[in-house]
């Protein structure tokens, strides 16, 4: 059986300024704190373009901050046709991303298409839209993504040691 790599990953939210900008950020630091790093191409997008060229929320900065993560230097963006070949991955913070995903992708990369927290825990979840919320949003979102983050980078390292022939087993 072959199994592709996954090599890069895109996390998408609607405004790309508060959930996808921490999801991007904290999965950098996770898998670099793995002793990965340059071997995975990480972006994120959204899927309106309203923020196009804007620094994240402030209160995503903030609570980015406060776990040592600095997300600052990210500049918003919209879902662009070839982020769906350019990326193996990529992940919806909500069902209504990954529904707004999948209608611009083409048939044969809808199934590069999941959502975020299915993909990495298995729990078929949303992670909340923040925005109209107060810090205390920010900071569950930021919890959520922290731990998603762990289990997506155990994830995609078994996906890459099957898909280099590598055993996985715990003999
Ligand atoms: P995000 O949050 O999708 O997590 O970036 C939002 C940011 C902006 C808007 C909605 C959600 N907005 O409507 O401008």
């Amino acid at each position: 059986m072959s199994i592709k790599p996954i090599n890069s990953v895109l996390f998408v939210c609607l405004g790309n300024i508060c959930r996808s900008p921490l999801a991007e950020g904290v999965f950098r630091i996770v898998w670099a704190e793995r002793g990965r790093g340059r071997d995975m191409l990480l972006d994120s997008a959204g899927t309106g373009g309203w923020h196009a060229g804007e620094q994240p929320d402030r209160r995503s900065i903030a609570v980015a901050a406060t776990h040592g993560v600095d997300i600052s230097g990210q500049r918003a963006r919209k879902v662009r046709p070839e982020d769906f070949s350019r990326f193996d991955l990529i992940l919806g913070m909500d069902r209504a991303n990954v529904r707004d995903l999948k209608a611009l992708a083409s048939p044969a990369a809808r199934g590069r298409v999941h959502l975020y927290l299915d993909f990495a825990t298995g729990n078929a979840a949303d992670v909340p839209d923040p925005y109209y919320d107060g810090a205390e949003a920010f900071a569950s979102v930021y919890r959520m993504i922290r731990e998603a983050s762990e289990a997506l980078a155990k994830r995609l390292e078994a996906s890459a040691s099957l898909s280099s022939g590598q055993a996985s087993s715990t003999i």
